[in-house]
């Protein structure tokens, strides 16, 4: 069975998208088949990763293809006869695939609101709450895919909370910042309250006999990814310090708690043997500076980048290599720790 990842936070700017297609590439170079799915309508993970500047190249993306998340999920959503069946993904690389994201995601938003709300008592919407999950789980079947990445969107979104509450696993990553350390305040509020809908949904007849019905089980936590601080040193700088200390403090004495209540964490043990800190920290990733620019414009994570996309030479060069190598490591240990604990979750 694939294992469904879900990378959230309502804040923006946060890394989610930048964090999806760099992990992802790298569970990939591991030999694990992995598909990104671009669930934000703004379509920022299909632009990164197809290396799109404007919206020319979104449309003839559109008109050539059925391709993307919207045109998978129009059966059901636009109550058409035939069933949904698995989304033609675009290959990346080796092993990594692209679910592509489209605008029209968000207008589905509104329907989906009101499929979550009213489903009990309007049959008409009942095949809405488990279409995600179910065309998801058709199209990894189709790919072979060990994970599906899934890259949502800044808000409080029906689709967010569907794609959250049906995802095996997730991920919160985060900057240090104020705004991130009160968005782990106001997740601690709202993920329990999504988890007491999803599972009063999961016992309701009308959605366990739908054509595609609403899937069981909870969500676990895998932990909080910490990115784009300035490094002194080995460590960052001392402003970032402070804000990385907060949002790690939130998380043991907010977020940890409001979701032990909810079943939404994992086993101690896997976090122990993951090697993750009572923090529950996967990875801190510095600021890419100047090599982000490079990453963007070859659709390549910086740890991947060649000697001619990098085309540097001499003493910039000598360093280029050394951030590299220490973006590899870390980006490496991130996605050995997902397959522990994904892993490990499997067994136990
Ligand atoms: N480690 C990093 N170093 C430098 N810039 C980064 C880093 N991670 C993300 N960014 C940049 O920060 C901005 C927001 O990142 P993005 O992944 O789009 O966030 P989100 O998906 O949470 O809105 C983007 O311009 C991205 O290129
Ligand atoms: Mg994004």
């Amino acid at each position: 069975m694939v294992k469904k990842i879900a990378l959230f936070n309502h804040k923006g700017g946060v890394s989610k998208t930048t964090t999806a297609f760099n992990v992802g590439w790298k569970l990939a170079e591991k030999g694990i088949r992995v598909i990104l799915l671009d669930a934000d309508p703004q379509c920022n993970l299909t632009g990164m990763v197809l290396g799109f500047k404007g919206y020319d190249e979104f449309q003839n993306l559109y008109k050539s293809s059925q391709r993307d998340i919207a045109s998978g999920l129009a059966p059901a959503f636009e109550s058409r006869p035939e069933p949904m069946k698995s989304v033609e993904c675009l290959p990346v690389r080796e092993n990594l695939f692209l679910l592509p994201g489209h605008i029209r995601l968000s207008e589905y938003d509104v329907t989906l609101g009101i499929a979550h709300e009213l489903s009990s008592s309007l049959v008409a919407l009942r095949n809405l709450p488990g279409s995600f999950s179910y065309l998801l789980n058709k199209t990894a079947e189709t790919y072979r895919a060990d994970y599906i990445i899934t890259d949502l969107n800044p808000s409080l979104s029906s689709t967010n909370r569907n794609l959250l509450m049906t995802s095996d696993y997730f991920i919160v990553p985060t900057n240090p910042d104020y705004f991130s350390v009160m968005a782990i305040d106001s997740l601690a509020r709202v993920l329990p309250d999504w988890c007491e809908w999803s599972v009063k949904a999961q016992q309701l007849p009308i959605l366990k006999d739908a054509s595609y019905p609403y899937p069981q089980g909870i969500p676990k936590f895998l932990g909080t990814v910490i990115q784009k601080f300035r490094p002194r040193g080995k460590d960052p700088a001392q402003a970032f310090q402070k804000w990385i200390k907060d949002i790690q403090d939130g998380i043991t004495t907010k977020l940890i708690p409001a979701l032990s209540e909810k079943k939404m964490l994992l086993p101690d043990s896997a976090y122990r043997s993951a090697g993750l800190d009572k923090d529950f920290t996967l990875a801190t990733i510095p600021d890419f500076n100047s090599l982000i620019a490079i990453s963007q414009d070859n659709q390549t994570p910086i740890y991947a980048l060649t000697k001619e996309q990098l085309n540097q030479q001499g003493v910039v060069y000598k360093q280029t290599l050394e951030s590299q190598k220490e973006f590899d490591r870390i980006f490496s240990e991130f996605a050995d720790k997902i397959i522990n604990l994904t892993t490990h979750a499997q067994s136990s």
